[in-house]
């Protein structure tokens, strides 16, 4: 049974009559199915779970494109909805807040800020990106206090800055990361995708592509570095580089996992991705 919930005040109330384990997938909407792999999860997991569709002002920086974001709830239900068919004995609460004032009312001025994964990568292209991520995460998870919350491994420096901001607060939650879903060419699932043009489309597999062949680079035990100096001519890579999987350090020369995180600039578009390498 899919419940939609558009007021705080009707969350709370539900929540406090409420003892099943609770699972949360917050989204911004608009959802693909990468969204719906973290809703079956929770659907597998969890008693009752509930999904959050609001597209957070304090992610977005003032150029960025928090009025242009689809905002498309009700195809968001149908798809909800097809898919806890799946389980018929499962209840999923949709909180989709009328407004902002909802989730911040007046006076809620509080920012949460994760020290150090913020202004690197994407932290340093979307100064105070990660501040109003960490922000709503906290503000959603002190609403609908759930056991166990669900994030996608494609906003991978978005998953670190969560488990580093529940890890500081001591909260009781579990963080569990979730493969990247993508189209058959290999182009990961993306409410921005839309943004793109047919043809961008087909040139952006280029990221695709690149991150595959540096991924085979290591398993074969090469040094990717030259193949990597070469593709980042192209004037259109936001950033393409390696980190430690665990701690996102540069130094990787000791790593058992190496994670390769990449940004390609599609016109105004911003297409992320990552692949994680293990080392034998
Ligand atoms: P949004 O971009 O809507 O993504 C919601 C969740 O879906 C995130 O955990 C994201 O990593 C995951 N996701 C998106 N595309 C995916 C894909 N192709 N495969 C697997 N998972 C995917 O991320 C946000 O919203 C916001 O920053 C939010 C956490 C809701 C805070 O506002």
């Amino acid at each position: 049974m899919v419940t939609l919930i558009t007021t705080t005040a009707e969350l709370k109330q539900r929540r406090s009559s409420e003892s099943s384990t609770v699972g949360f997938v917050p989204t911004m909407g608009n959802l693909h199915q990468g969204h719906i792999s973290l809703l079956k999860e929770a659907l597998k997991n969890d008693d009752v779970v509930y999904l959050s569709i609001f597209v957070n002002p304090k992610q977005f920086g003032p150029n960025e494109d928090f009025n242009r974001y689809p905002r498309t709830l009700e195809n968001d239900i149908n798809l909800i909805t097809e898919a806890a068919l799946d389980f018929p004995n499962s209840q999923v609460f949709v909180y989709a807040p009328k407004d902002a004032q909802e989730v911040f009312p007046a006076g809620m001025d509080q920012t949460i800020s994760v020290q150090g994964l913020d202004n690197i990568l994407e932290g340093k292209i979307r100064p105070g990106h990660f501040d109003g991520v960490a922000t709503v995460v906290w503000r959603l998870f002190d609403l609908v206090k759930p056991q166990r919350a669900y994030f996608g491994l494609k906003d991978f420096q978005q998953y670190h800055v969560i488990k580093q901001m529940v890890k500081d607060l001591a909260l009781p939650i579990k963080i569990q990361g979730m493969p990247i879903i993508r189209e058959k060419t290999g182009l990961a699932l993306s409410s921005r995708n839309q943004y793109l043009t047919a043809e961008q489309k087909e040139a952006s597999l280029i990221l695709y592509r690149t991150l595959s062949t540096i991924k085979e680079l290591i398993i074969s035990g090469k040094n990717p570095q030259d193949y990597m100096r070469d593709a980042l001519k192209d004037p259109n890579w936001n950033y393409l580089v390696l980190r430690d999987t665990e701690t996102f350090s540069e130094d990787i020369t000791n790593s058992k996992n190496i994670s390769i995180l990449a940004v390609y600039q599609m016109g105004n578009t911003r297409l992320l991705d990552n692949m994680q390498v293990e080392v034998l």
